[in-house]
């Protein structure tokens, strides 16, 4: 039996539609917000690829220009248990000194992942860095996050699509889906 059929069925929990729409009005409040501030758009690999180039297409279109550099980090020892002490796989290819960082995270659980990024990054002298999530699920936080734009807030059920994985696949799902 494969890995596949041993999991539960999928369940569409966010349709494509619904998520297309909230990244639009997440799109218009980051592009009032930052109009004239130059901002450099920080994408956090893999799981927020898809909601990055979303969000940037649509701001895009609301005449907001943004930079863009990528980091990776490890969350997880255990397939969907958070280590609690996230490593830098992959690190900012851009100096971020004076710049307005918009972090962009796929999800956002106990919080160990941004809270530890956050606090790097405060350390290399940007003038702002705010974070911008596609989906929190609040109820599970162990840390404190500074999140400055939540796309979903949804109840403590795992999660994949829209760049989302469950043990690596899922990701390319358009939609947000629940396993039981
Ligand atoms: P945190 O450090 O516990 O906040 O975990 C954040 C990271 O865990 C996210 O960036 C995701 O990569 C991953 N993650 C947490 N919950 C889920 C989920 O329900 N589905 C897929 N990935 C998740
Ligand atoms: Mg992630």
């Amino acid at each position: 039996m494969s890995a596949e059929q041993e999991l539960p069925p999928l369940k569409i929990m966010i349709p494509e539609n619904v998520i297309d729409n909230r990244i639009k009005e997440l799109a218009e409040q980051i592009t009032k917000d930052y109009r004239g501030k130059d901002p450099l758009v920080v994408c956090i690999l893999k799981g927020a690829m898809f909601f990055t180039v979303d969000l940037m297409k649509e701001m895009d279109n609301l005449g907001l220009d943004t930079e863009l550099d990528t980091m990776e980090i490890s969350s997880y020892n255990k397939e969907t248990e958070s280590s609690r002490n996230p490593k830098i796989v992959k690190d900012l290819s851009m100096d971020i000194s004076g710049r307005n960082v918009l972090i962009i995270e796929d999800i956002i659980d106990t919080g160990w992942s941004l809270n530890t990024l956050h606090n790097m990054l405060s350390t290399r002298g940007p003038e702002s860095i705010k974070i911008c999530t596609l989906v929190s699920k609040s109820e599970r936080r162990e840390v404190d996050v500074p999140v400055d734009y939540i796309g979903f807030e949804i109840e403590n059920k795992w999660v994949e699509g829209k760049g989302m994985d469950t043990k690596q696949k899922g990701r390319g799902h358009p939609f947000i889906g629940s396993r039981g």
